[in-house]
């Protein structure tokens, strides 16, 4: 299978996991980017056994429209049961890297939300310690050559994402060759930084299941200790 079939595959697992738990009244929280997007479109499929979902950015809000699922303000919302989102790095402890897409402080708001936090990757996601992936970090634009400067003080490489606005009309500095091999102290310290927004490490919130695509079939794995 190829890699875009591994990420089919995850969605259909998220789908079929969380069918048979969901209610009419239901509203799943739905993140942002390819392997997300292969479960919205699958999640058009039973579209009347729940209520609606919340968009974790713009990108996603119209997707769910598309396939007239009915979407909500999360503040409005109430209870997530769910919430089913890629990444760009996962370690043992579902620690992520999200950010990718440049949805992450969205993304982070409904994860913190949501009851579950379903994780759908590729294996190429699994990692053994983070940062391969160059961290993503959102920021208010006046305050970027600050952050930049803070970020080499604590040993990454800010690299400005050009063109990019995000939903919050913010931009997106990706660091690079930071250690993250303690991700919940890294990632509250990048987010004490003035002018960050929040960071794309999910580890004070990590993920409760991950559904990982491997060659072999989809493998469930759910955070140590839970
Ligand atoms: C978007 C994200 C995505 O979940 C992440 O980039 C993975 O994307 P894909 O499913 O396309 O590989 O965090 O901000």
């Amino acid at each position: 299978m190829n890699q875009d079939q591994l990420k089919q595959a995850v969605a259909r697992a998220a789908l079929d996991y969380i069918t048979p738990r969901l209610s009419s009244d239901s509203i799943i929280g739905v993140g942002t980017g390819s392997t997300a997007n292969h479960f919205i479109d699958m999640l058009a499929e039973i579209r009347t056994e729940f209520d609606g979902a919340v968009a974790s950015s713009e990108a996603t809000a119209e997707r769910l429209k598309g396939h007239g699922i009915p979407v909500y303000e999360l503040n409005s919302a109430g209870t997530l049961e769910f919430y089913i989102d890629g990444a760009d790095e996962s370690n043992e402890r579902l620690e992520l890297i999200k950010g990718g897409g440049a949805a992450l402080t969205r993304e982070k708001i409904v994860a913190a939300v949501a009851k579950t936090f379903i994780c759908i990757a590729d294996e190429s996601k699994m990692v053994g310690v983070l940062g391969q992936f160059p961290l993503p970090v959102e920021v208010i634009p006046m305050a970027r050559s600050h952050v930049g400067r803070e970020i080499v003080k604590l040993g990454g490489d800010p690299v400005y994402r050009e063109g990019v606005v995000t939903d919050n009309g913010n931009i997106i500095i990706d660091v690079h060759n930071m250690d993250l091999s303690r991700p919940i102290q890294a990632e509250e310290r990048l987010n004490q930084i003035v002018g960050v927004v929040t960071n794309g490490l999910f580890a004070r919130r990590p993920a409760d299941l991950l559904l990982l695509g491997t060659a072999n079939g989809v493998q469930s794995i759910p955070r140590p200790g839970i």
